[in-house]
């Protein structure tokens, strides 16, 4: 380091800087994660940032018109709608997900999807170019208006970009890029951080959509800065369990559409499959008769998706009672336990406790309350609830049942699915225009009446 480079001391979860080292980030109090940089000079090394030679204009809103075509929609339904009806033109999209989750897949099946209408840029920095040829030729990929750069230098990449045109251009993954001219290895912050600036920059000023690949850390959050989320347009999230075949895809930040809205596929040995109707792939494999299990809907983004949730309540062996949450909220449950003690008088303080939703699914809605707690009661006690009842409502401190939104899409996905019997707070009644044959409704005001039915 020549003596005039100045060097700056970044969080590594967050992104604050600091002159000094500090073993404690005064950003998010995070332990041992400030770590060296050299400052940025970012004005005088990085000559690509300006890629026009530009004068600032002004316009009113009325005069700004929108192209004819605003967004590509790539066919993948679950993907589309998760971006909010298509990829915006001069968006920049962070994918994230666990190693192997299914990244760069979903990458190489948007360029199969969009191969005959346009020019595809797919940038890896982790595989070889026959690697990527093989997993392509996998996926139906062929046509030559997709090509396949294995390239860590970003500058490189934008200079090919501009200069060639393309329609939209995939980055696998921003931990491989880097910018010569700093003086970090490839996947510190400040390469990270830079390497995406760059990258937006070019996209907003030629209208390039960009698909980002960023890492997870080991606690889950996206590897690199903070800052990385807020500079990007949407932030999409790929979750589920290795060792299953389903993956979810989560809308985390959409500047283009609204978020907490879910796709769902399936990985198949042909790639991601669509899973177009997720609530009987999430109650496929259920048995009934057996207590403990009971079916809620919860609403992700703007679609009712009927979900499994299971307790197991087993006498305490040794010490403290166990509380396990998989899925669901592990205060939330606390919580659900604390009422059923205090309004029901149903005592789990020498029982181990355990929740699951099946299939994956991570419930935050308190929608999902009630059938938590049922699925608790019933495996408390022993008993089954009955297979074809769905249970939703939020639960309150003192045991009442408070309504929850959306509950006529709630019950209408029951219908579909074939439920019969609802329970739901007595205060959504109203909401409901048209009861769906076959479903009969129990609106009921607490939480007692509701477990009354278990029996
Ligand atoms: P990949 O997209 O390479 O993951 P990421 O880029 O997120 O690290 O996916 C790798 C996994 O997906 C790997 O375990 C193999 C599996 N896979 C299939 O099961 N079928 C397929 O058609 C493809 C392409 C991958
Ligand atoms: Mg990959």
């Amino acid at each position: 380091m020549s003596p005039k480079q100045k060097s700056v001391f970044i969080c590594s979860e967050c992104g604050y800087e600091s002159a000094k080292w500090v073993g404690k980030c005064p950003g998010c109090n995070a332990w041992n994660t400030m770590e060296e940089e050299i400052a940025v000079q970012t004005k005088a090394s990085l000559s690509v940032y300006r890629t026009t030679q530009s004068v600032a204009t002004a316009r009113p809103l009325s005069e700004i018109s929108f192209s004819d075509e605003p967004r590509f929609v790539t066919g993948i339904a679950e993907l589309d709608r998760v971006l909010g009806g298509g990829i915006v033109k001069g968006s920049v999209v962070l994918l994230s997900g666990d190693p192997g989750i299914g990244k760069s897949t979903i990458l190489l099946q948007i360029c199969n999807a969009l191969q005959q209408s346009r020019k595809i840029l797919y940038v890896s920095g982790e595989e070889s170019a026959i690697q990527i040829k093989m997993r392509a030729g996998r996926l139906g990929v062929e046509s030559d208006s997709v090509s396949i750069m294995t390239e860590t230098d970003v500058q490189a990449v934008c200079e090919y970009i501009m200069s060639e045109k393309t329609d939209i251009v995939m980055i696998d993954s921003i931990q491989t890029m880097q910018i010569n001219e700093l003086n970090s290895s490839p996947g510190s912050i400040v390469q990270v951080r830079e390497s995406t600036n760059l990258l937006l920059r070019t996209g907003k000023s030629l209208g390039i959509p960009i698909f980002i690949v960023g890492h997870v850390n080991k606690g889950g959050d996206i590897a690199g800065p903070k800052v990385m989320e807020h500079i990007v347009d949407t932030v999409l999230y790929f979750e589920g369990e290795r060792n299953q075949s389903y993956r979810i895809l989560r809308g985390i930040k959409n500047r283009f559409g609204s978020t907490n809205e879910i796709g769902v596929f399936e990985m198949t040995d042909v790639g991601l499959k669509e899973v177009e109707n997720p609530s009987a792939m999430l109650l496929s494999g259920r048995m009934s008769d057996v207590s403990g299990g009971c079916i809620t809907c919860v609403i992700e983004g703007t679609r009712p998706i009927l979900a499994e949730v299971q307790g197991l309540v087993t006498p305490t062996g040794f010490g403290n009672a166990r509380r396990t949450a998989t899925g669901f909220d592990y205060n939330r449950l606390n919580l659900l336990l604390a009422v059923l003690e205090k309004r029901l008088g149903i005592y789990f303080a020498n029982q181990d406790t355990y929740v699951n939703i099946v299939g994956g699914m991570r419930l935050d809605e308190p929608a999902a309350d009630l059938a938590v707690a049922m699925a608790l009661v019933s495996g408390y006690r022993d008993i089954a609830i009955d297979e074809n009842l769905i249970a939703f409502g939020e639960i309150g401190l003192s045991g009442e049942l408070r309504s929850v939104p959306r509950a006529q899409a709630r019950i209408n996905e029951a219908a579909r699915l074939g439920f019969t019997k609802c329970i739901l707070p007595k205060a959504c009644m109203k909401q409901i225009s048209s009861t769906p044959k076959g479903l009969e409704l129990i609106g009921v005001n607490s939480l007692g009446q509701a477990i009354s039915i278990i029996k």
